[in-house]
């Protein structure tokens, strides 16, 4: 229930008066509710905003600047007075439709600062800011006025101010892809040129060598994590962060294909600019800023909504077991002789998931097209509802139901959106009319319509009209090459996970992931939402398949990701044949759920090692996941978070003896033992390993 008292805070009011202006500078003092963190705002003599934010007693975001540039219109950005505050403090707790944990608190302090220019135009906006225990966010709302209408914004020059050339973990500005190996360097030290996803073919996406993609995560001289990102990104483009000199971030909006950055008419307001604090890396990990800035679910009726784990003909056509066309048009389908996706093929993947109890089997490559995905120049060739002639969809649609699996629906656009769009509802109609109620969506080419970006306004815009297109259908989206998450999922929870990353396909075609590759993305991209990175490969070296590609992780570590990497759409990614010579890891699979009653981060070191634990929504069982970089290491884990009343026992799964993810990868052991809210337990984790451990209630030893 709401419990939010409006009343005017007791907000520290320093007039200061400029010897050689005479207007007023009031600084604006909002703390969080625990008074750890506070934020300062004023505008200098020069009638410029600024704010700043404190951690206890240190800056930890110094003297930075607001302001917009406009085509057709004068920027703001100088001459501004307050002329009102409105504050408000908030205390509510609501309950995510699924998440890592079943209910979320929502306690913050705000502040609707109105700016007038005192000048010329008298143009206002508002600059609302939102603190609360775990960061701040603000964003600027712009009300109907005579001399703001029609705009187009050419910059938006919001700054963070950092104190300190803080270590810093980016992918660069790419306004096509976040599809990067994460860089560790100081702040001053970014560039693109750097980072292994870079080369002269990329210039025209990555034009700022020395900007990163958000979520951009630092830590400081004295130790405190902050994450810079947004939240409610609708109508705008992504934030992009360009490093200026003393450590000064500058938000640096993706362009449209002619240099606009967004184009919009008033009234309006802008993405949430967020900073997620922590004073520890742990502690970032549960942060629920983001979610907290965004609106109430818009879909009452959510019975149709549900988090499952997922197989399907996909691991292998990345292979090159099989191909996702059924000719060959020499597009980037491949190997046409062998085609995945048929009616046999896709029995095969039901039959898995029936014995099994694994819940839907995605099917990518049943419709025709995909002879053309990647052919240079085509287009329009994918219409979303004809199957190729080997893939009777009726007949599979209706043996998964006999079998209790449900089928997960793929619309790969290969970029085209404009014939996407055009086939929107008749695409969703078709599946919704055969029953599938989640469908994988994709847009893998440079560009999108051929000019362009991934991130711009047009494809934020594009995206979201999809996830509202697919909620009138009632259907679930698992959204590859995606815009980033900003919390949308809180509103549509039909959006439940997306890639955004450079996930688990890298393994078999693109030189592979690092092992510390998954020790840094739940710190950086995870910290926006949910991640389809598709774990769970078992052949870690596949040679039977290519002999120059393969996984830099022990299979343990493959079980842990389940645990450490959360989405609600969780896949199954390897082929069913090698989770049946593998039973006794197999179950681990099996048994882990994937909605959360709660979540406890146990310990953490970005880039190093982390543990994470999660306890069942639906039971009382807890799942435990340990993993580690290229450093084998032995962890001492407490499990002081269970039920102090209750016994049980734990079921591991451990990396073997002389398990290395280089040369023996798949070394393994299980193990059975008694545990209870006092135990100690070592284990050892191999250099690239980990661990996995499902932990059930027992009434009695
Ligand atoms: C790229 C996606 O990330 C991958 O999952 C998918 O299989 C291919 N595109 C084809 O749509
Ligand atoms: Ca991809």
């Amino acid at each position: 229930m709401l419990t939010s008292v409006k009343y005017i805070l007791i907000l520290i009011m320093i007039l200061l008066l400029s010897s050689c202006d005479k207007r007023k500078e009031s600084v604006i003092e909002l703390k969080s509710p625990n008074t750890k963190i506070s934020m300062h705002f004023s505008v200098n003599s020069n009638g410029e905003p600024w704010y700043m934010v404190h951690h206890k007693t240190e800056t930890i975001i110094d003297t930075s600047f607001v302001g917009f540039q406009f085509k057709n219109n004068p920027a703001i950005k100088e001459d501004l007075e307050i002329i009102s505050i409105v504050t408000d403090t908030v205390h509510t707790n609501w309950k995510p439709v699924w998440g890592q944990q079943k209910s979320i608190e929502n306690k913050y302090n705000e502040a609707i600062i109105t700016l007038k220019e005192t000048s010329n135009l008298k143009r206002n906006f508002k600059i609302v800011f939102r603190i609360y225990d775990d960061g701040l966010g603000f964003r600027y709302q712009f009300p109907k006025q005579e001399h703001l209408d029609e705009l187009v914004i050419t910059r938006e020059e919001t700054q963070f101010k950092l104190t300190d050339d803080a270590d810093a973990w980016w992918i660069p500005a790419d306004y096509d892809s976040y599809e990067h190996i994460y860089s560790h360097t100081i702040l001053s030290k970014i560039d693109a040129k750097e980072n292994e996803g870079y080369d002269n073919t990329k210039k025209n996406r990555i034009p700022n060598i020395h900007a990163v993609n958000t979520p951009l995560t630092v830590k400081t001289k004295n130790s405190i994590y902050l994450c810079f990102s947004e939240a409610n990104l609708t109508d705008y483009s992504d934030m992009t962060l360009a490093i200026k000199e003393d450590h000064v971030l500058q938000s640096e909006l993706v362009p449209w294909s002619n240099g606009d950055k967004v184009r919009i008419k008033t009234p309006f307001v802008t993405p949430w600019r967020t900073i997620q604090i922590a004073e520890n890396s742990k502690e970032l990990l549960t942060n629920t800023l983001i979610l907290n800035l965004n609106e109430p679910s818009e879909i009452k009726d959510i019975s149709w909504i549900e988090p499952m784990k997922y197989s399907g003909i996909w691991w292998e056509m990345h292979l090159g077991k099989s191909s996702w066309a059924n000719k060959n048009e020499g597009g980037w389908s491949g190997n046409s002789t062998s085609h995945g996706a048929t009616t046999i093929n896709a029995k095969k993947y039901i039959d898995f998931n029936a014995k099994h109890g694994i819940k839907g089997v995605l099917i990518e490559g049943w419709n025709t097209g995909w002879e053309y995905w990647g052919v240079k120049g085509a287009t329009d060739f994918f219409d979303y509802v004809t199957p190729s002639p080997d893939f009777d969809i009726k007949e599979v649609v209706a043996y998964a139901k006999e079998k209790g699996v449900t089928i997960i629906g793929h619309h790969e656009t290969s970029g085209d959106v404009i014939t996407y769009e055009k086939r929107l509802d008749s695409a969703f109609a078709f599946y919704s009319t055969l029953g599938i109620n989640t469908v994988k969506t994709g847009y893998a080419n440079h560009l999108i319509d051929n000019k362009e970006f991934h991130h711009g306004q047009y494809m934020v815009n594009h995206y979201r009209k999809v996830v509202e297109t697919a909620a009138k259908y009632q259907i679930t989206l698992d959204v590859h090459e995606p815009i980033k998450p900003t919390g949308i999922r809180r509103t549509y929870p039909n959006m439940m996970t997306r890639e955004g990353v450079r996930g688990m396909e890298f393994n078999a075609w693109g030189g592979g992931n690092s092992p510390e590759h998954t020790l840094i993305i739940p710190f950086t991209r995870g910290l926006a939402g949910p991640i389809d990175y598709t774990p769970g490969i078992f052949d870690i070296k596949f040679d039977e398949y290519r002999t120059d590609q393969y996984v830099r992780t022990t299979l343990a570590k493959q079980l842990a990701l389940y645990i450490i990497l959360y989405s609600p759409l969780q896949m199954v990614a390897d082929l069913p044949e090698n989770y049946e010579d593998n039973l006794r890891a197999f179950q681990f699979i099996k048994d882990v759920p994937v909605d959360w009653d709660k979540t406890i981060v146990v310990n953490g070191k970005i880039g190093e090692y982390l543990t994470i634990a999660r306890k069942d929504k639906n039971s009382s069982s807890w799942f435990i996941g340990s993993i580690t970089n290229q450093e084998s290491r032995d962890l001492e884990l407490s499990f002081e978070y269970l039920d102090h009343n209750k016994k049980y026992i734990a079921e591991l799964y451990l990396d073997g003896d002389k398990a290395h993810y280089l040369n023996n990868p798949t070394a393994f052991k299980n193990k059975i033992i008694k545990v209870n809210h006092t135990t100690l337990l070592n284990v050892s984790l191999a250099s690239g390993g980990g661990m996995a451990i499902h932990i059930k209630e027992v009434a009695n030893y």
